[in-house]
């Protein structure tokens, strides 16, 4: 897949102001200078944040600078393998729901010095747009290349652009920008993507912005039709194409919900010959995609004053689409739009023709989009688990965890991570396998959203903490937690799962062994829990001490110990009493509550007491003791 306008160095045309006096909506915009190390502001006073935003990688220059002419072509990021076969620009705080147009500059220019232009692809919000094959035509190798697209964020403020490596080759980007759009625009029904094919204006040099002082408030550049317009063909030979320019200004521009800018219908391009010559445009494009045609026309010629005058078909691939008379629609100096989707295209190649019907035909541009239907996603909750997972095991950076863990369903990019669509569409994470990663954290207890997992293999591993309670989701077949650091006991929702395959040997586990558990070895399962620091209650583990469960101990244990404690704490609150009381008896003689040994005890230190006193004391003491001990 390749449209990429091309770099031009380009003659400017006089700056026109746009002719909207109303405040326009959608005024967000974001530009990336990847690579950079600092802000600027270019010559066309765009303001050029430094790089930021992406997951990993590192900077570098191209070859030849001096060949370009803007800073933020300059420098650029790669991605090698060592940072992960995928790696994103997650570029936060978008207005939420918004719709964008999304435009990068890619450039090679042997910056490595391995004269190998990568393959790789580029994802927007987990669709595949772009597919960069080496070697890359050799002009955009050198010069660069911006590429445009439509795009469309869902249900967060989160726009995430992705670049997957394809063997060892480190995909490059020198520049990202993103600019809000009307989400009405160019008649999407889904949230489809756009991706830019062409998008022409007739009779001009390239402008817009990035090429020239001339606005678009979609942050479209239009390039010159003449790359892509065929030689005239028709009857004569001495037919020529003639472009020609406003001598008025043009109305119905700048509306929304497309804004299109004035500057678009102030030239355009016609034939001059005997008549019956018709203008002709081939147009790159992938075949098995649909393709949106969006065409612009003005009658811009003062000689053409009525309707009837200028009438001509639109012919796409050969078929009669449409047939049109500018000034019988709109009439004279005012923009007229029409569009077309056309379906299961097979050549490499889109053919327009525009063929006279009455005097010659005329247009002012026309764009070329293809129509990328949106790709499946990943469940949001399951997207919230698996960062809360890459966070706690601390997943390293050559593992690629950026981005939507299962979108494009065309890359497995997320190492060690296997995914499933599900009957409604969307994506979710059935397989973990992260065995022998050196990884050192814990498992997240968000784990347990990931409702669909069937395995989940951790072992080998230095992973520590304890099982959270997250883990054994219904539908959890296959686990495989051997030789890691896990304390604490086994928590009772691995019973409930369908567990089939339990591997959680070697480790520091400790405390009773679920039931339902242990049944799985019966029942053709496997499961192995040797090497733990205190498992107990299996066939083949120790007896539990009395009281002891997988919990450390049971409810009745801890009763048992609760009660024990609590007399024991009635006895020595009581023997604090008597001794309390003891002392009060010192000068208050005594009440008939007082344990004999303690009494007599008492009565050793308390000799220089008077032996009134004593006698005193041993009676109550002894007229007590029965009532105790019949108790
Ligand atoms: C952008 O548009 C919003 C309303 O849509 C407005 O509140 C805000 O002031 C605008 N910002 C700029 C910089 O124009
Ligand atoms: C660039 O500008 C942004 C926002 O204006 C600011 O937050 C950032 O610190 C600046 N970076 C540098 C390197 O000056
Ligand atoms: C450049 O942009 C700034 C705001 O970003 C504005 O204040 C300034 O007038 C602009 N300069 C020119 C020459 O357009
Ligand atoms: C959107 O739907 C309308 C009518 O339902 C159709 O005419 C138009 O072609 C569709 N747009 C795209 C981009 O598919
Ligand atoms: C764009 O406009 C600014 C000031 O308005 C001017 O300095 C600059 O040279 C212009 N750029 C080009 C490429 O014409
Ligand atoms: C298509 O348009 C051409 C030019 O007007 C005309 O000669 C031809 O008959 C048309 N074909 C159909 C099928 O309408
Ligand atoms: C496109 O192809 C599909 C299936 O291949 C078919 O159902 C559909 O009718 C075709 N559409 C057109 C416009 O040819
Ligand atoms: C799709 O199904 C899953 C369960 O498999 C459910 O959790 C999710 O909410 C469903 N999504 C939609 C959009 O219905
Ligand atoms: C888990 O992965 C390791 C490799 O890291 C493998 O040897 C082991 O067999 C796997 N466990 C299961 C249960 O498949």
């Amino acid at each position: 897949m390749s449209l990429f306008f091309f770099f031009f160095f380009i003659s400017l045309l006089p700056f026109l102001p746009s002719s909207s006096s109303l405040h326009y909506p959608f005024n967000y915009s974001i530009h990336i200078d990847c690579g950079s190390l600092s802000n600027s502001t270019d010559v066309f006073n765009t303001s050029w944040l430094s790089d930021r935003y992406f997951t990993g990688g590192s900077t570098s220059v191209v070859s030849e600078p001096l060949h370009f002419q803007h800073p933020q072509e300059k420098t650029l990021r790669y991605f090698p393998v060592s940072s992960g076969k995928k790696n994103c620009y997650t570029i936060p705080n978008l207005p939420a729901g918004g719709r964008y147009q999304l435009r990068l500059f890619t450039v090679y220019d042997n910056y490595d010095g391995k004269s190998h232009s990568p393959s790789f692809d580029v994802s927007v919000e987990g669709n595949v747009v772009f597919q960069w094959r080496s070697p890359w035509h050799e002009s955009i190798s050198r010069a660069g290349a911006y590429s445009d697209l439509f795009f469309t964020i869902d249900d967060d403020d989160v726009a995430d652009v992705c670049f997957y490596s394809i063997a060892t080759d480190s995909p490059v980007i020198a520049s990202l920008e993103i600019t809000q759009i009307d989400p009405a625009s160019y008649l999407v029904n889904d949230s489809s993507i756009l991706v830019n094919y062409g998008r022409f204006s007739s009779g001009s040099d390239q402008w817009g912005p990035g090429f020239s002082n001339d606005t678009d408030r979609f942050g479209r550049s239009w390039q010159s039709d003449s790359d892509f317009r065929s030689k005239v063909a028709g009857v004569t030979t001495g037919a020529h194409i003639k472009a020609i320019s406003a001598m008025k200004n043009v109305v119905n521009v700048d509306k929304a919900p497309n804004y299109f800018p004035l500057k678009l219908y102030q030239t355009a391009v016609t034939v001059i010959g005997e008549g019956g010559e018709y203008l002709e445009y081939n147009l790159p494009v992938d075949a098995k995609l649909d393709y949106l045609l969006w065409f612009h026309f003005a009658e811009i010629d003062v000689s053409v004053n009525r309707a009837g005058k200028r009438v001509f078909e639109v012919v796409v691939n050969g078929e009669n689409v449409s047939r049109v008379d500018i000034y019988e629609k709109v009439g004279s100096f005012a923009a007229y739009d029409w569009s077309y989707v056309v379906k299961n295209l097979s050549d490499t190649e889109l053919n327009v023709r525009l063929v006279p019907v009455v005097g010659a035909p005329v247009i002012c541009g026309l764009e070329n989009y293809a129509i990328i239907p949106p790709d499946l996603k990943t469940l949001p909750q399951q997207v919230v688990a698996m960062k809360a997972l890459k966070e706690s095991l601390r997943v390293p950076d050559r593992m690629g965890w950026n981005g939507d863990p299962c979108a494009p369903t065309t890359w497995d990019a997320w190492e060690g991570v296997t995914c499933h669509p599900t009957k409604n569409g969307s994506l979710v994470i059935s397989q973990i396998d992260l065995g022998s990663q050196g990884l050192k954290g814990y498992i997240s207890d968000q784990i347990g959203l990931l409702s669909n997992l069937v395995s989940l293999n951790l072992s080998s591993n230095s992973l520590g903490g304890s099982l959270p309670w997250g883990l054994g989701q219904k539908s959890l077949v296959k686990l495989d937690l051997s030789n890691n650091k896990f304390t604490g006991s086994i928590p009772d929702s691995l019973a409930s799962s369908t567990l089939q395959f339990v591997y959680l040997n070697s480790n520091e586990l400790e405390g009773l062994v679920p039931e339902e558990l242990l049944s799985i070895g019966v029942h053709g399962g496997a499961i192995d829990l040797s090497g733990n620091k205190g498992l107990c209650g299996g066939p083949t583990l120790p007896d539990c001490p009395l009281f002891w469960n997988k919990e450390g101990l049971s409810t009745a244990g801890k009763a048992a110990i609760g009660i024990s404690c609590l007399v024991f704490v009635c006895v020595v609150l009581f023997v604090a009493y008597i001794c309390y009381k003891r002392r009060q008896n010192d000068y208050d003689f005594g009440l008939p509550h007082e344990l004999m040994s303690l009494a007599a005890k008492r009565n050793r230190y308390q000799r220089q007491k008077s032996l009134m006193t004593l006698e005193m004391e041993s009676q109550h003491a002894k007229g007590f003791i029965p009532t105790y001990n019949a108790t």
